[in-house]
């Protein structure tokens, strides 16, 4: 056998390639990193617009989310005072650039969280910070705020976003734009005609207690939100995660202090 033909030189020829495709596939990935990050803060910001109807995945061409994303400002909420965080606070918890922060990720990071007692919406803790998506009209006041909601469903988490109106009670729109359910039974929880029964519900009662609830299937009252028959475990937590964020451990102290003016301060209510 010529040591052409040997098994050590095709051991050799193998190894090599190998590595050169190796180190081929890790260029292209490295490369191509913050291309993928942009397609993914691209598609947030797209899910944002749906949240807020202001992007119609239909009709409308993706060229123009840069633009209507532009009237959004994004701002840190501190969970513990229920204000608007101060740069000390954010700066004092090492966060970055609001727009890469990861609120799911935060409560499952220990220096960023505090343990919850009874996790019903399967977050992990409470999260010291949240964020707010405002959306301004064309004389630059708020006409609405967009909140990122998450929590267990029946497969894994769902992530969501949820539109209110600047009186602080009226929903806008919902928009469940990740999440593990079965195709055809859980998932249609983003089905448009489904997250339509939400646009208009009252989050809270006078007194300041919930009043919004998504429902068991056939079961809803005035003001609630009927549940998918058939995904009854998945409306669970959808509802279980609408509760936490709306309570008094999401975002409940932030609104009221807002509605009293009082987030700017930076020392809660
Ligand atoms: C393969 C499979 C996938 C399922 N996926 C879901 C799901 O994504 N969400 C859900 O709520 N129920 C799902 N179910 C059904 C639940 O087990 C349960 O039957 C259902 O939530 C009950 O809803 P109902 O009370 O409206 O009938 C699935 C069941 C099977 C067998």
């Amino acid at each position: 056998m010529s040591a052409k033909n040997s098994n050590a030189s095709t051991i050799v020829t193998a190894l090599v390639l190998c590595l050169v495709c190796s180190v081929l596939v890790s260029a292209v990935a490295v490369g191509l990193k913050s291309k993928q990050q942009d397609n993914a803060r691209q598609d947030l910001n797209k899910n944002i617009l749906i949240a807020a109807g202001k992007f119609n995945p239909q009709t409308d061409s993706t060229s123009v989310i840069a633009e209507r994303f532009a009237s959004f400002d994004v701002r840190y909420i501190n969970l513990e005072t229920g204000a608007y965080a101060t740069d000390e606070e954010i700066a004092a918890a090492g966060l970055g650039d609001v727009n890469s922060y990861d609120v799911a990720k935060a409560a499952r990071t220990p220096n960023l969280s505090t343990p919850l007692e009874n996790d019903t919406a399967g977050i992990g803790g409470k999260p010291k910070f949240s964020k707010v998506y405002l959306a301004k009209g064309a004389d630059g006041n708020v006409e609405e705020l967009v909140l990122p909601i998450h929590g267990a469903g029946l497969w894994g988490q769902i992530y969501g976003l949820l539109t209110l109106d600047k009186d602080l009670n009226t929903i806008k729109g919902v928009n469940f734009y990740q999440h593990k359910e079965t195709p055809g039974l859980g998932s249609r929880i983003t089905d448009e005609p489904w997250r339509a029964l939400w646009v208009d519900k009252q989050l809270y009662n006078e007194d300041g207690s919930m009043k919004m609830a998504v429902t068991k299937a056939g079961t809803a009252k005035e003001g609630q939100v009927d549940g998918i028959s058939g995904a009854t475990l998945t409306i669970r937590g959808v509802n279980n995660l609408l509760q936490f964020w709306m309570g008094e451990n999401g975002y409940k102290p932030f609104l009221d202090n807002l509605k009293a003016n009082k987030a700017d301060s930076g020392q809660g209510a």
